[in-house]
């Protein structure tokens, strides 16, 4: 994710700023650029790679000045490169931003009609180019910052500066920035951890506040000019509880991002009221030829592959097979010209997953990659590539890329129904308008998390799990087993409701916990007969359901409850409390969560 710090006080800002964006490392970024003030100049260096590589860059000399922006940058538009790295300059104004810029292009195009011309592929690079031009029409640059901001869709942090007064601007919108006051000088960082080191008193800015800092002042403003008060609280942090925002491990503050990855991984590509879906950059071929679908990946993008198949089967009947990549290309599949294969992963470079987008391309069949990692191997050679705007996951086991990976499958889904005319636009609008609702409910279930807590003090002890759904919900609950194995090394497995009688019948007794999945949709009474089976040989149901009036409701351990969603999208809500399961009895346990034993996050290897 995208970092940001700023400074304008009394002290040399060059080794500052970069020591600040050190700190912001763990992040994950893939570039890295500075832009110092100096009466009047403003001296830019950008690098692709690492922090330190542009300390290098700036160790020459020519980087003087106290007031100074830097940035790192994890790429969501245009690959990670030198011209595409923060910040972005259009005539005498200087910007760097984190978030999405939902109408960049919109607004792109009418710049170039203007004559403006662009440097980058980013979408950030709109920002510099619009103040420019407000400023051109003889607005005050703050004035011209606030209107330039005001035409932005999506979401922003944002820190501008203009060759021609000491004065930095910062504004935020759905993106995370605060304001650091120290004596006689401010700083702006994107998290605490940055800056923790020079001040511990911190203003939190809410959405749409734009902050105005000139010599030894600081003044808030609404989007409109008008002044807002916020409060300067000081804070007892540590570094490292600040790098995760204050949450134990990087594992649970993703499990909470995800109402914010999914959000954003909509943004600019589900227009509502059109009932339509479409996503940037992508040309697919002729998609009336499209007989078979394939979806390939490994272990929790695999599972999002299951569910992927799940909802264009059971919307747009066309086949489709999900196959683990390890498997895939041993098995000569029959792959046919005009088959689509569809490639899920989280960091773009799992072994298996590329090997097995080589092999369709080999075979001549159209590649497209969902993908989290921008300019990861997978994105560079997929003929087509959606990226899910999960921000980089640190925690192993994989969380926020898999509901945000689901979230692009259900876009793919609709589509395809778009474009192949399965799906008409009020079926599309329905659809959409039900999933703007998701990152809503994800949150809700998120707020009452003291429920699955006090689940987990009860069973933290116990040696092995069972795991049981039926339909869309199979691939959720083996997500679910696959994230209690991973991190709390309790065996656990996950079985089709229905296959229970044909096997792992014969393992329960009141020893064994079985987490069953069962919304109130079509097999909700065929999973209920199951859960009378495991009820009559003394085992311990945990039961997540959307129905209000659950008739097991006493029999049963613990019931909790989940909102209602369509069929397509209940995995999405299901799979949360099965994250934050594993998550409370891996704690429970000691277990080093965000790294656990043997466990890598890219496995490069076959
Ligand atoms: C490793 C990780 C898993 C991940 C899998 C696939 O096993 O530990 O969390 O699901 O690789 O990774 P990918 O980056 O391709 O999604």
């Amino acid at each position: 994710m995208c970092g940001i710090v700023g400074y304008l006080g009394n002290k040399q800002a060059c080794d500052l700023l970069i020591d600040a964006l050190k700190r912001l490392e763990y992040r994950g970024y893939d570039s890295a650029g500075i832009a110092m003030w100096n009466n009047g100049a403003i001296e830019t260096a950008r690098r692709k790679g690492k922090v330190d590589d542009l300390r290098k860059a700036v160790s020459s000399g020519g980087f003087e000045g106290t007031m100074g922006l830097a940035h790192t940058r994890w790429a969501t538009h245009g690959i990670p490169s030198e011209r595409n790295a923060h910040p972005h300059t259009a005539g005498d104004i200087t910007v760097v931003h984190n978030g999405i810029i939902e109408n960049y292009i919109e607004i792109k195009e009418r710049l170039r009609k203007d004559g403006h011309e662009f440097l980058s592929d980013t979408d950030t690079e709109v920002i510099p180019h619009l103040v420019t031009r407000y400023v051109e029409e003889g607005r005050s640059f703050v004035d011209a910052a606030r209107a330039a901001l005001k035409e932005l869709k999506g979401s922003y942090a944002v820190g501008i500066i203009r060759k021609k007064e000491r004065t930095l601007v910062a504004a935020k919108k759905e993106s995370p920035l605060i304001v650091g006051v120290g004596d006689d000088e401010y700083f702006i960082a994107s998290d605490a951890p940055a800056i923790l080191d020079r001040t511990n008193r911190f203003i939190f800015l809410e959405d749409n506040d734009v902050v105005i800092f000139t010599e030894g002042s600081l003044v808030i403003t609404d989007m409109e000019g008008n002044p807002v008060k916020r409060v300067v609280s000081t804070v007892a942090w540590t570094g490292a509880m600040a790098e995760k925002g204050g949450y134990k491990h990087f594992m649970l503050k993703e499990i909470f991002e995800q109402p914010r990855a999914i959000a954003d991984t909509l943004i600019g590509r589900v227009m509502e009221e059109e009932g339509q879906v479409e996503f940037e950059d992508l040309s697919p071929p002729d998609l009336t030829k499209v007989r078979k679908i394939w979806m390939v990946a490994c272990g929790t993008s695999y599972h999002a592959c299951m569910i992927g198949k799940h909802m264009i089967e059971a919307n747009l009947r066309i086949p489709v097979e999900a196959d683990i990549a390890s498997e895939f290309r041993y098995r000569n599949p029959i792959l046919n010209k005009e088959d689509m294969l569809v490639l899920v992963s989280q960091s773009g470079e799992t072994a298996d997953t590329i090997a097995a987008m080589k092999e369709g391309k080999k075979r001549g069949v159209y590649t497209l990659g969902v993908c989290n990692v921008v300019g990861s191997t997978l994105a560079r050679e997929c003929d087509g590539v959606v990226f899910t705007h999960a921000g980089p996951e640190i925690g192993v086991a994989s969380t926020k890329a898999f509901t945000t990976q689901i979230s692009v499958l259900y876009m793919l889904m609709l589509y395809m129904g778009g474009k192949l005319h399965k799906m008409d636009r009020d079926r599309i609008k329905e659809n959409i308008r039900e999933m703007r609702k998701m990152p809503h409910k994800v949150q809700a279930i998120l707020n009452i998390s003291k429920s699955i807590e006090e689940i987990a003090g009860n069973f933290h002890k116990t040696k092995d799990f069972l795991y049981l759904g039926r339909g869309i919900n199979y691939p959720a609950v083996q997500e679910g087993a696959l994230k209690l194995k991973e991190i709390s090394y309790i065996h656990a497995e996950a079985y089709a409701a229905g296959e229970m009688k044909h096997g792992p019948i014969a393992l329960i007794d009141e020893n064994l916990p079985v987490v069953v999945v069962s919304p109130n949709d079509s097999t909700y009474q065929k999973t209920c007969a199951n859960i009378e089976e495991v009820l009559a040989r003394r085992g311990k149901v945990l039961l997540f359901t959307d129905h209000e009036s659950h008739e097991m409701a006493s029999r049963v351990e613990s019931v909790f409850t989940l909102p209602s969603t369509t069929y397509e999208l209940q995995p999405l809500l299901s799979v949360i409390p099965l994250q934050l399961l594993a998550y409370y009895i891996a704690n429970l346990l000691g277990t080093d969560v965000d790294q656990p034993r043997n466990l890598a996050k890219s496995v490069t290897v076959e």
